[in-house]
């Protein structure tokens, strides 16, 4: 949710600090702010908004000194404002915090006549070190205390100002990781994203640990321990280098019409990789499939649920991963659990993840980032590759997830022998041809543009699907809410009557997902239904639907996709939804790459 950085070497960290928090911005952008330490004085300067406004400021004010630590927030507690921008910072300490300290208020409460200056929930940390080292404790000793204090989840970076040579970090319940720069200048940060061009090789920090970095040093605590611990030195894929819009306007735009090749390399990929799941568990025992996740990632696993159960004949729940482990599921014994989030780093994802290990059932993670927390703690994981996503608004991970998840059904439907060769060959034969499919259906860029000043004037809009395109509505959906601010809403088709109906008018858009398949002519049902009541019907299909519309091609806009087997249908109905969502926030000017509100990956619960 929010993006940590710190920095201790021999030469000025002012401006690598900040384009360490430029590389960490899609993590948050309420506020940002650095502070660093020199001459036994901390100096500070802190922005609200984007982190051009800290830059801006740094320009003109830079801070001096060779250790530092940097912050861009995505607010939890407290407005984003200036006062509210991280670093805090104390009379003995500065520090930034990237999570949620659960029991700040009674922390807070316990430090009666403390002057707070802000309303987070950080602020709280400071404190409580200052009134550590005030009684005597050394840096070692205040981290030690703080520790049995805090309850939530927290990535820290400290400076304290009596050890101008230590920087500490603490990693519990939020991603920390170190990297290893020239000339013995160290890096922590919340994400490797953020040093990968100045260093070779990074330890990502276990739950709990806590470091030190110190003249070139780094020694690292267990979990609230005094003795120290080893963790491996890894190599940095130089891939986490390049984040470049290639130039596109957008990265989100850039991301969309990269997935060809995402697709070709997740399939590539998943054949390199699929034995650690097929092999290892026996497929024919397994009793049942859970599957978790959040927002889009959750979306991919609704699609999944259909495939499962038609191919493999295996039942599937799919969770919400926030509500998931509230609810008390029942977890069979014999099933087995699937965690899908791009990130890797979701904290509700995590939760249910490490809810479900207890319960002794196997873990399986679809993640985008293989350093990332879920991709250490599942028992298996599977990449979806898709190479870094900078855009808040998921899109080539959410085709990679599809891709792997529907070649993973296949092995696995095999393997229970509920489909015959040929049609396991006929399936496979499919997935090598959805690449040049999404290529032909990236062709809808330029008349969706056309369509995009239609959504600009609307407040709301409903998008249709039946079937595995169900869950493709909720996520075009998703899409047009995130980035245009329009308010949207994906239903089931047959739910129309059911409620939603009542909402239609003349101005109200209905999208509505229909490829020629058995529920076709009951979708035409529904279109009949919105006409009736004036609505506005936007209909994708294919040739075979175009033709099956009759006079109702007149009073509704059609679009036409490429014909594609059912199986693979929502990966290919999803490009338009990605495209429109795209060209409507561009028609109205919305930040699309970084959504108000958002952050690309949300640390918190
Ligand atoms: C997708 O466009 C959104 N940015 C959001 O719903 C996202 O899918 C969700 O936060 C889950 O993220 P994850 O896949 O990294 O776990």
């Amino acid at each position: 949710m929010c993006g940590i950085i710190g920095i201790n070497g021999a030469t000025e960290v002012c401006f690598d600090l900040l384009s360490g928090l430029k590389r960490l911005e899609y993590r948050g952008y309420d506020s940002a702010g650095i502070v660093t330490l020199y001459n036994g004085s901390f100096s500070r300067q802190r922005a609200q908004g984007k982190l051009v406004n800290l830059e801006r400021k740094l320009k003109e004010c830079p801070v001096p000194g060779n250790v530092g630590i940097g912050h861009t927030r995505w607010a939890t507690h407290g407005a984003p404002t200036e006062l509210n921008a991280h670093p805090h910072q104390g009379k003995h300490v500065a520090l930034v915090h990237n999570g949620i300290i659960e029991n700040h208020a009674e922390l807070r409460a316990n430090l009666k006549d403390v002057p707070f200056e802000s309303e987070t929930d950080s602020e709280v940390i400071v404190h409580l070190l200052d009134a550590y080292l005030d009684k005597g404790c050394d840096w070692g000793e205040a981290i030690h205390a703080l520790l049995q204090d805090l309850k939530g989840a927290y990535a820290l970076a400290i400076l304290f100002k009596e050890w101008p040579d230590v920087l500490v970090g603490v990693c519990s319940g939020s991603p920390l990781v170190v990297g290893y720069g020239t000339e013995e200048r160290l890096f922590l940060a919340s994400d490797v994203v953020a040093f990968a061009p100045s260093c070779a090789e990074a330890t990502y920090l276990e739950e709990g640990d806590w470091v030190e970095l110190n003249k070139g040093q780094v020694t690292i605590h267990p979990k609230k321990a005094l003795s120290t611990v080893t963790r491996p030195r890894v190599p940095i894929s130089r891939d986490q280098e390049c984040i470049t819009k290639e130039g596109y306007q957008h990265f989100m735009l850039k991301e969309i019409m990269e997935q060809p090749t995402v697709l070709d390399r997740a399939l590539k990929m998943y054949r390199t990789q699929d034995c650690q799941i097929t092999k290892k568990y026996d497929w024919k025992q397994i009793s049942s499939l859970s599957i978790i996740a959040c927002g889009t990632s959750f979306y991919a696993g609704c699609v999944a649920k259909y495939w499962f159960e038609k191919i493999g004949r295996l039942p599937v729940s799919v969770d919400i991963a926030s509500e998931f482990r509230y609810r008390d599921p029942t977890l069979l014994p014999g099933s087995c659990a699937l965690f899908i989030s791009q990130s890797g780093e979701t904290a509700d994802t995590i939760a249910a993840l490490r809810f479900v290990k207890q319960k002794g059932i196997p873990c399986i993670g679809l993640v985008n980032v293989p350093e990332s927390s879920i991709a250490r703690e599942a028992d298996s994981i599977l990449q979806t590759q898709a190479g870094i996503e900078v855009g808040v608004a998921s899109t080539k991970a959410f085709i990679a997830q599809l891709a792997i998840l529907s070649a993973l059904v296949v092995e696995i439907a095999s393997l229970r022998g509920t489909i015959p060769h040929e049609e396991k060959a006929s399936l496979q034969q499919d997935l090598m041809a959805i690449s040049g499919l999404v290529t032909e259906t990236l062709k809808l860029s330029i008349p969706l543009q056309t369509l995009a000043p239609r959504f600009g004037q609307s407040k709301t809009a409903l998008y249709l699907g039946r079937g595995s395109l169900y869950p493709i509505a909720l996520e075009g959906a998703l899409k047009l809410k995130e980035i245009s601010y329009i308010h949207a809403e994906g239903y089931a088709a047959g739910e129309l009557k059911h409620g939603p109906i009542a909402l239609i008018d003349d101005k109200m858009l209905i999208i509505v997902l229909a490829p020629y398949n058995d529920l076709f002519e009951k979708i035409l049902s529904n279109v009949q239904e919105v006409l009736a009541r004036k609505g506005q019907v936007v209909f994708f299909t294919d040739t075979h639907g175009m033709r099956a519309l009759g006079q109702l091609e007149s009073q509704i806009t059609v679009y036409i996709l490429p014909a594609v087997s059912p199986f693979l249908v929502p990966i290919v109905y999803t490009i338009p939804m990605q495209l429109l969502a795209y060209y409507v926030a561009t028609f109205k000017g919305a930040d699309i790459d970084q959504p108000r509100n958002l952050a690309k990956s949300v640390t918190v619960e």
